[in-house]
């Protein structure tokens, strides 16, 4: 069989078909590999165009001897790379790159989409994107492109396919990163040229206006279309009273479709030129500020998904301590790691900020050793490398007081730049076991999370509580995972659920829902998984109306309970709900539950009208359990307790670590790391050997152990 597949990829290549093999035969480690010799090499962005030539060498040699492994080139070069139309100049990439190979660096080349030259979109001003105040977005920044725009695709083909001819073989180019974070710069693209492509881009979903009209359910407001052409794009800025919540799904999976599609276009060019060798990949941004940019949607173009990391911006959820600031969100770390993960298997971190930053709420200082600890984070989730978000600060331009590895005048290591080269040393020193690939225990308490952008859009599209986010909601679930030590897969409606990977499943607030997704969560159980469904889930079909039967009735048989009603509270009067005796409280979801008999009630609201009715319960089926937690209790605490429970009764032992204290297994070493603003001792076993750091785990700290 292995013969065949080879046979096939070859007879591929004679007819320059590369494209259709995505490469995804790559690994961790061999995109590891191909990025340095240790097991996560790290690597620093640099930009050529930035500094004057004469100082290539020093700072690529400086790069080198502080032990970086790989540097990042020529995502925003543009203007430099065709500074007038058609007339390329690739000699300075030509020589940056035989300097980075001299010292030893291995390069991430870029196309530089996210950054059209002024000469093209003074010419085409057509390509500009439009915001929902109607506003075209003008040269001077960047991401202010209709990435799918014709004539963006036309000259988009034209540079990237000369970068694909010049370095598509060379030596030095381990990989290619496509465009920066892409996402359209205002999120919502409102140009004449999405008001012409979304009637198209309907009728290719509904074939006629009579399906697009019951499924919008137009009827309600006299809505009522006679073709695909009346269709504008939704836009709450221009509806008062707010747009039809099918229409605006529709309206953002067709935004990401069109950004999904623009990244295909990119990857389908490159792999016809490029050799086999070098890999394919792009930097997503933060999963939640950015909900239309499915990075699943990408999974047969990429070989991975990597991702960007800046912890203190304060946008992001942290501990709240008296530190939390200067530590940063260690939770989105993990989050955005394992969901980049899960596109293709593995990730790596394509920026980590390497101190201050300029563009956050309020830009700390990071504590001592935040910076190391985040790099020993990435390590313990399995990172395939990171790369430092830049090697020099910048001395112009929009992010001037953005710390580098190396301060302003180009040769000092500044503080962060000390802290990578002390977890390089140390990465370097531990020596991993590569033969140790398994933890039997993680294996055990493998959890698997489904995970649907439709789905989230759909919830916030119409919170019902002002407070219910969909993302917070997924945050609590994942937070509670993450302190009992779960490693999580995110997984796709499509994907197999497989109980002997994924011995546990938690669908958080799922509340769009076919019947065939139903049958296999009922698979799922039957074959011995442990299935957690949460809040709203499966409240309504795919086109996002409510069944027209009793409220989530399609999983009455499977959680074994009826679900009849469902209130909210305001947040200054929470409601009690109590589970083994102890009390925790909840405003923004309580589901009113029914359970049948031989279905166990575990939690039950303990005040308001109706007081006693089920909150949360459980049963077995099949060789497995489901567990239905109808509430959204305060900081997720009830959650976290219900989890433990299940985990108890399949008899999975986990951790119970303070929240944001982090663990992850790699080869044979367990690392665990602080992003709390106290120190916590950590509970070992006599077997277990501490090889870096301390018991003691202090705030910004990292300990590793030998340890299964
Ligand atoms: C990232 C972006 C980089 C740079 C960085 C600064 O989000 O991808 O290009 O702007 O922020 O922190």
């Amino acid at each position: 069989m292995k013969h065949k597949i080879f046979l096939f990829a070859v007879i591929l290549g004679m007819l320059g078909l590369n494209s259709i093999v995505t490469g995804q035969s790559n690994t961790r480690s061999s995109v590891a590999g191909s990025l340095g010799k240790d097991e996560m090499p790290i690597g620093a962005y640099y930009y050529p165009e930035q500094w004057s030539a004469n100082q290539w060498e020093r700072d690529l040699k400086h790069m080198s001897s502080l032990g970086f492994q790989f540097t990042h080139l020529a995502e925003f070069a543009w203007s430099k790379m065709e500074p007038e139309e058609g007339h390329f100049d690739f000699e300075w990439l030509d020589k940056i790159l035989s300097i980075a190979q001299k010292n030893g660096l291995k390069v991430i080349m870029c196309t530089p989409t996210p950054t059209p030259p002024a000469w093209l979109t003074n010419k085409y001003p057509e390509i500009l994107s439009v915001n929902s105040d109607l506003i075209r977005q003008e040269h001077g920044s960047r991401l202010h492109v209709i990435y799918d725009h014709p004539v963006y695709l036309n000259y988009t083909r034209k540079i990237v396919t000369e970068l694909a001819k010049r370095y598509g073989n060379h030596e030095a180019v381990a990989g290619w990163q496509l465009d920066n974070e892409p996402h359209f710069g205002p999120i919502y693209d409102y140009s004449q040229f999405a008001e012409k492509q979304f009637p198209v881009w309907l009728k290719e979903q509904y074939l006629t206006i009579d399906s697009l009209n019951q499924s919008w359910g137009t009827s309600f407001w006299s809505q009522t279309y006679n073709s695909f052409e009346q269709i504008k794009l939704p836009n709450a800025a221009r509806a008062a009273q707010g747009v039809n919540p099918h229409a605006m799904l529709s309206f953002q999976r067709f935004m990401s479709d069109r950004l999904a599609s623009a990244l295909r276009f990119q990857a389908e060019l490159l792999r016809e030129i490029i050799s086999l060798k070098q890999w394919v990949t792009t930097n997503y941004a933060y999963f939640k500020f950015l909900p239309l940019t499915d990075p699943f949607k990408n999974r047969a173009d990429l070989d991975y998904a990597s991702h960007t990391m800046y912890l203190t911006s304060g946008f992001l959820n942290s501990e709240g301590g008296l530190l939390s600031h200067r530590l940063g969100s260690g939770l989105e770390l993990s989050f955005s790691a394992e969901l980049a993960a899960s596109v293709n298997g593995f990730t790596g971190i394509m920026e980590l900020q390497p101190g201050q930053i300029n563009w956050g709420a309020i830009n700390p200082q990071p504590l001592p050793g935040a910076v190391r600890m985040w790099i020993w984070h990435a390590y313990a989730l399995g990172d395939a490398f990171v790369c430092a978000y830049r090697f020099r600060q910048p001395l112009f331009g929009s992010e001037q007081t953005h710390k580098g590895i190396i301060d302003t005048d180009g040769v000092t290591v500044a503080r962060g730049g000390k802290e990578y080269v002390q977890a390089i040393k140390e990465i370097k020193q531990i020596k991993p076991n590569s033969s140790k690939t398994n933890s039997a225990l993680d294996n055990r308490r493998k959890t698997a999370f489904l995970w649907d952008y439709d789905n989230i859009n759909d919830i916030e599209n119409h919170r019902h509580h002002q407070d219910f986010d969909p993302w917070q909601h997924a945050y609590d679930y994942y937070a509670a995972l993450k302190s009992m030590g779960c490693p999580v897969t995110f997984l796709q409606r499509d994907d197999a659920f497989d109980p002997s990977i994924y011995p546990f499943l938690v669908v958080p607030a799922f509340q769009l829902a076919s019947p065939e997704l139903i049958q296999k969560w009922q698979d799922y159980v039957q074959n011995g998984g442990h299935l957690i469904l949460s809040c709203r889930t499966a409240k309504k079909d795919m086109n996002g109306h409510l069944w027209e039967a009793p409220n989530q009735y399609p999983i009455y048989d499977l959680i074994g309970a009826s679900v009849s009603e469902f209130d909210h509270l305001p947040a200054n009067f929470p409601g009690k709900v109590v589970f083994n005796n102890e009390q925790f409280l909840w405003y923004r979801w309580g589901d009113w539950i029914k359970p049948r008999p031989m279905t166990e009630v575990l939690a039950t609201y303990g005040d308001q009208f109706y007081a006693n009715t089920p909150a949360v319960v459980h049963r077995q089926q099949g060789k497995g359990t489901v567990t239905y937690i109808g509430v959204w209790s305060n900081g997720g605490k009830l959650e976290k307790a219900v989890l433990n429970e299940v985990f108890q009764k399949a008899g999975v032992e986990v951790f119970d670590l303070p929240e944001y204290v982090f663990t992850g297994w790699r080869n044979g070493h367990r690392v665990f790391v602080n992003y709390s603003s106290q120190s916590f001792s950590l509970l070992l076993k006599p077997q277990d050997k501490i090889i870096l750091g301390d018991v003691l785990l202090k705030p910004g700290g990292v300990t590793v152990v030998e340890m299964d």
